[in-house]
């Protein structure tokens, strides 16, 4: 492309949401650029070779949404299947529905109570701190579900995910644990929900299949060796940026903290089906991941091979710098040193920075669409004519 009008480092859902628009509102040209070597950034996918089966690569996916805008927009480039996502979790070797429901309730005290005594039981056995104020997630958990079900669902998971024990963590990390006084285990509350029909990847290449743009893969933003680097079009060049906001200023306040995964894939050629359900977590501490992925289950319109399958172990610890960072940490430390990142962002001249990574928040993928096209109405136009 001659020169382009709009540079965008990342072919996420928010780098490939405003590319879509600025090529189609605004006629702009654009270059995206991905150190990756494919579009789509974390929901990308792909198709397992020998089974034919859709793996979500960075981890499971499932689109959801109350928000109309969005569900109008994405569905210009897919068809959404019925899909509706449900989670179980195996403590004790003994699979309870989640979130924790009436089900869970009442087979965890082999039971079977209705919801008002369910209701009743559980803010008695909150009540175990009553007048006291929580002081790390132990005492929080409790004081909100009650130590029983605290201790056997969200206590060892948790511990899991932040490699941390309980006691150690702050109360803030959670303000809420759902407990539903019904037999519903839909897992998301949103009006729309659904897997790309098509599959993920199919989705993300439409949304730049648009003449005015081009995108180049395995390129960093980074590397001077490359046209559109930094320091090459910084000022030169409208930019939107969604990598990791600490890289961009070369760590110069210090690291933003994430937490990452590691999923490790295993091909069965003993079965078809694993575990008969897309998502399984593992509550229990002496079990090292903390749950099991079956991307079989998510498309079960599909003609998969009914004597083969995959799963992927998933592991959670603390990101380092050459690790992919997914969930922000967001300690206190951070919130400030994002403060400060957020005033260089905001004198940066001609770039924006946007997304999951620009942003240091975690972002849905909903979310993260949502805030592009909020990015598109109220300052796209500005940018594009600095
Ligand atoms: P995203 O990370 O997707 O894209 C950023 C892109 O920038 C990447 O492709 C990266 O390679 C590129 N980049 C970074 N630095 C660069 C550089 N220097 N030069 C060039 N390119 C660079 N959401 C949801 O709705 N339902 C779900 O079930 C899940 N599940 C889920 C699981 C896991 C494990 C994670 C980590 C996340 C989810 N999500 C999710 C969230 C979803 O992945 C998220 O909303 C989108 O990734 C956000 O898109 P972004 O474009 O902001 O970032």
């Amino acid at each position: 492309m001659a020169s382009p009008d709009l540079l965008i480092v990342g072919s996420g859902l928010f780098g490939l949401t405003v590319a879509e628009r600025a090529a189609v509102e605004h006629g702009a040209k654009v270059v995206i650029i991905d150190r990756r070597d494919h579009i789509g950034g974390n929901a990308y996918s792909e198709v397992d070779e020998t089974t034919g089966i859709e793996i979500h690569k960075y981890g499971a996916h499932l689109f959801h949404t109350s928000n109309e805008r969005v569900w109008d927009y994405v569905n210009r480039f897919t068809e959404f299947t019925g899909y509706v996502h449900k989670v179980y979790t195996n403590h004790k070797g003994v699979v309870y529905p989640l979130p924790i429901n009436l089900g869970t309730i009442n087979q965890f005290f082999g039971a079977s109570y209705s919801p008002d005594e369910a209701r009743a039981l559980i803010a008695e056995q909150a009540g175990e701190l009553a007048g006291t104020d929580p002081e790390n997630l132990d005492e929080k958990g409790i004081s909100l579900i009650g130590r029983p079900l605290y201790e056997a669902f969200i206590k060892n998971y948790t511990g899991k995910q932040w490699q941390t024990d309980p006691k150690d963590l702050p109360a803030g990390i959670i303000s809420r644990l759902p407990v539903r006084y019904t037999y519903d285990n839909r897992y998301f509350n949103d009006t729309h929900e659904g897997l790309p029909a098509q599959g993920y990847t199919a989705w993300l290449e439409r949304m730049a299949d648009h003449p005015n743009i081009e995108v180049r893969l395995g390129t960093d933003y980074f590397d001077t060796t490359q046209e559109y680097h930094r320091d090459a079009v910084r000022g030169q060049l409208p930019v939107i940026y969604t990598g990791p906001v600490d890289r961009y200023f070369d760590y110069e306040l210090g690291d933003l903290k994430w937490r990452t995964i590691d999923l490790e894939t295993e091909h069965l050629e003993s079965t078809g089906d694993f575990q008969g359900t897309s998502v399984m977590n593992y509550a229990d501490a002496d079990i090292p991941f903390t749950r099991i992925i079956e991307p079989r289950h998510f498309h079960p319109e599909r003609d998969y091979p009914a004597d083969r399958t995959v799963i992927q172990r998933e592991y959670s610890r603390f990101a380092a710098r050459e690790d992919e960072p997914y969930y922000p940490v967001n300690s206190g430390t951070d919130r400030e040193t994002l403060l400060a990142y957020r005033e260089m962002a905001d004198a940066e001249p001609g770039t924006l920075f946007g997304g999951r990574l620009g942003t240091y928040k975690y972002l849905d993928m909903h979310m993260a669409i949502g805030s592009a096209l909020s990015l598109v109405d109220n300052k796209l136009a500005d940018l594009l004519r600095q």
